[in-house]
């Protein structure tokens, strides 16, 4: 081979390595990571990350697009109901990735199974979620204990985070039904020490709506566990109806990421109801769903920028 044809050879090998490698930079700038860092950085920050449940495809695309507007990280919680509506973890995590791809967004994007049971747990590690959460709160503490160490170093190998609950949260959610307990301490060490990522402790929290006669989080039991769980950023479940003033106050105490599911519902039902009791649906192509939608996927978004200011984590992508 003359040293001409020597040399196009050469430069095309590093042109190709070139492209291979920007291709390969460019797939990482938008791909899924774990929650740890961004819960680090909350806690240690003094703001929370806020975990949006999805449901679909425009619940996706308006807290992706919120989230990235705000320059905000932001978890996706998906329950075994959820995900079981969107035909599997499979199409999730596939839907997730794309979006991300499709509509560039390079904010940190964990995401995560809410309340997964051990098999729903192994499920989502398979399907490419990076984060999840094995809820054995309702099962006896040295049985959590027993799966909980298993899924840490699962969870380890693979780079996921993980979060456990103790003290299970009041209220239902997608048929897991809690008690509304407050987590013992002494159990709270021992499920962190472990090697979770985060921990969910019951302090006297309720999925939906808070009844009128709901006596608050109890502040007593956060600190108790605070000082048992050190540096671990803890979780906070039922974030929908908190007062603010809970909020901040929990925050201080070391949550570092909060939990938002029937709020963006409620938003989602008024907008949409609204639309349909003015009529619109009826004018023009009104029927259309990408326009019957709309109105619901905006007042998605205003919740999630309400309460991301609210939480805290504006800007801190
Ligand atoms: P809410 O539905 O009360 O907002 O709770 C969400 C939640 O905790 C998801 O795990």
């Amino acid at each position: 081979m003359g040293f001409l044809d020597k040399l196009k050879t050469d430069l095309k090998a590093a042109k190709d390595e070139l492209v291979e490698g920007a291709n390969e930079l460019g797939g990482n700038k938008y791909k899924l990571v774990s929650a740890k860092e961004m819960l680090e950085k909350a806690r240690d920050g003094k703001y929370a990350v806020g975990q949006f449940n999805i449901n679909n495809l425009e619940w996706t695309k308006s807290i992706l697009s919120t989230a990235q507007e705000l320059n905000a990280p932001v978890i996706l919680g998906v329950s075994e109901g959820a995900g079981k509506y969107m035909t599997g973890f499979k199409t999730v995590a596939a839907m997730v990735q794309a979006m991300m791809e499709e509509m560039k967004i390079t904010v940190p994007v964990a995401l995560h199974l809410d309340h997964g049971t051990y098999e729903g747990c192994k499920k989502c590690i398979d399907a490419g979620f990076s984060s999840i959460m094995f809820d054995g709160s309702h099962l006896p503490i040295e049985e959590n204990i027993e799966k909980t160490t298993e899924l840490v170093a699962t969870c380890k190998s693979y780079g996921l985070s993980l979060e456990a609950e103790v003290g299970a949260i009041g209220g239902e959610e997608d048929g897991v039904i809690g008690k509304g307990e407050c987590a013992d301490p002494e159990e709270c060490k021992k499920i962190a020490d472990l090697g979770v990522t985060m921990l969910a402790a019951g302090i006297g929290n309720i999925h939906g709506k808070y009844p009128a006669d709901w006596p608050g989080l109890s502040f007593e039991t956060l600190e108790a566990v605070k000082e048992k769980v050190g540096d671990m950023p803890l979780v906070l479940h039922g974030g929908t109806g908190i007062p603010t003033d809970m909020i901040k106050k929990a925050i201080s105490l070391g949550v570092a990421k909060i939990n938002v599911n029937t709020e963006c519902q409620l938003a989602f039902q008024a907008a949409t109801r609204k639309y349909i009791e003015e009529g619109k649906d009826l004018v023009g192509k009104g029927f259309d769903p990408r326009k019957l939608l709309a109105p619901g996927a905006e007042a998605i978004k205003a919740t999630v920028k309400e309460k991301m200011e609210i939480f805290g984590c504006i800007g801190k992508a």
